[in-house]
């Protein structure tokens, strides 16, 4: 593991909580960047983890003969373990200790590549309506552009101070049950004060679960890819579970692919 060489201000660490996201310019270097450019651009040309349930398609019904419109690879560090020994994941973790605490876990790692002038938005949601009912998270995501992230190919937006209440009710994109991704209901009348946050290569935003965001389609002629890596505390479980009917209505071919992997592992199934 390399060592950190990032520290936050008391003002952004005090931003981040009241505000529910914050934007750093620089998490690693541009030598990196580049190195993890190459890594990223194979693992989706392999559609590394397809038959693992890792590689997904968030917008379409994502069938195997299908050009995906927003390929997303679960886990690349499991098919790319060099993606473990970066400066940037190192920064990331020193953020997420700065941010939430000393007993910070790391949830995992994922990528998001939207295609040249046919990526497709990502639809105005909460991480943690993703997540199982019956737990309380106090989770983030640190979201990195491997190129420059801006209005034209998809930057971040935020919803500030969106992480104060509970989970909005959702339903998936097109209210096709058939498509992993989900939107919050009534989007147009909840997102009136979001913010954009453009960003330099290997900057980064951070966000909290509960947090409302989006990016937008990638009209530039350059694919954008985004590495995201997620920390947070340990769930807890919560007394009531919570009501995300828009999980138990969901029967997507990612579903299908994860199930069948399980099986050929002989390991025990248990709900996402
Ligand atoms: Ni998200």
């Amino acid at each position: 593991m390399r060592s950190p060489t990032i520290e936050l201000t008391s003002e952004q660490i005090a931003f981040f909580h009241r505000e529910g996201y914050l934007s750093i310019p620089a998490l690693t270097t541009a030598e990196e960047v580049a190195q993890m450019c190459d890594i990223y651009d194979h693992l989706f040309q392999v559609k590394a983890g397809r038959d693992q349930g890792d590689h997904l398609d968030l917008t379409t019904t994502d069938e195997d003969d299908q050009e995906p419109a927003l390929p997303q690879i679960l886990n690349p560090s499991k098919y790319a373990p060099e993606l473990k020994a970066t400066l940037l994941r190192a920064n990331a973790e020193a953020v997420a200790r700065q941010l939430l605490g000393p007993e910070i876990i790391y949830r995992g790692d994922h990528a998001i590549r939207k295609p040249p002038r046919s990526g497709a938005a990502t639809p105005w949601h909460q991480d943690e309506a993703y997540n199982h009912p019956a737990m309380a998270y106090d989770e983030i995501s640190i979201w990195i552009p491997l190129q420059p992230a801006t209005l034209e190919n998809g930057c971040m937006w935020f919803v500030p101070r969106s992480h104060t209440g509970d989970i909005l009710p959702h339903h998936p994109i097109g209210n096709n049950p058939r498509i992993i991704g989900l939107e919050v209901d009534d989007p147009e009348s909840r997102t009136a004060d979001a913010v954009a946050c453009p960003l330099p290569p290997g900057g980064a935003t951070v966000h909290h679960c509960k947090t409302l965001h989006y990016t937008g389609p990638n009209l530039s002629s350059e694919p954008r890819r985004a590495y995201i890596l997620m920390f947070g505390l340990p769930p807890k479980p919560l007394e009531a579970a919570r009501n995300f009917y828009w999980l138990e209505q969901q029967r997507t071919k990612w579903q299908q692919r994860v199930q069948a992997a399980r099986q050929a592992q002989h390991q025990p199934q248990h709900q996402r």
